[in-house]
C-alpha cells in the first residue's frame, strides 16, 4: 500500500469516530509487516477511563487476528497541527514494533513521519523485562 493509500484510509476512519465528550475525532490505519492494514477510530466512554484511541483500537485489532508486527502507522486527526500519539500508545507500538515508523496526518492532508524510537526514546520494552 502507498503511503498516500495508508494515510487516506487513517482519513476515512474519522467518520468512525466515537468521540462524544472530547469532540476530538481521530483515524488510524496500521500497517503490518505482510502487508495487511487495518484500521481504528478512537472509542470513548462515559467514565473516560475505558476509552481507545484510534491507534490502539487499529494495533488490537491487528493482534487479535494474529499480526505483531508493524510496519507503520498513519494517525489522522482534523487539526492544524501533526496529531502526535499519546504515551500509551506509543507504549504499545514499542511493545510489538519499536522499529516502526508514525505518520501524522493534519486537516489539510500533509504528513509528517516520525520514527517511534523518537517519540518514546529509551523505551520500556519486552527486553528490558525479560533480558
Ligand atoms: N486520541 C486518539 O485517538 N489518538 C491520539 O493520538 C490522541 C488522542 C483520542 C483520545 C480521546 O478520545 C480524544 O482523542 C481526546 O483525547
Amino acid at each position: 500500500m502507498t503511503t498516500d493509500e495508508l494515510c487516506r484510509k487513517a482519513v476515512e476512519m474519522i467518520e468512525m469516530a466515537y468521540a462524544p465528550y472530547s469532540h476530538f475525532r481521530v483515524g488510524a490505519a496500521v500497517e503490518c509487516d505482510d502487508g495487511t492494514v487495518y484500521t481504528g477510530c478512537n472509542i470513548e466512554n462515559a467514565a473516560f477511563t475505558p476509552t481507545s484511541c484510534a491507534e490502539r483500537t487499529a494495533m488490537f485489532k491487528a493482534v487479535s487476528e494474529g499480526h505483531r508486527r508493524f510496519r507503520r502507522i498513519a494517525v489522522a486527526a482534523e487539526t492544524e497541527d501533526f496529531t502526535a500519539p499519546c504515551g500509551v500508545c506509543r507504549q504499545v507500538m514499542m511493545e510489538f514494533s519499536p522499529d516502526m515508523d508514525v505518520l501524522m496526518v493534519n486537516r489539510a492532508g500533509q504528513v509528517r513521519t516520525v520514527p517511534l524510537r523518537e517519540l518514546l526514546p529509551c523505551g520500556f520494552d519486552s527486553k528490558s523485562l525479560l533480558g
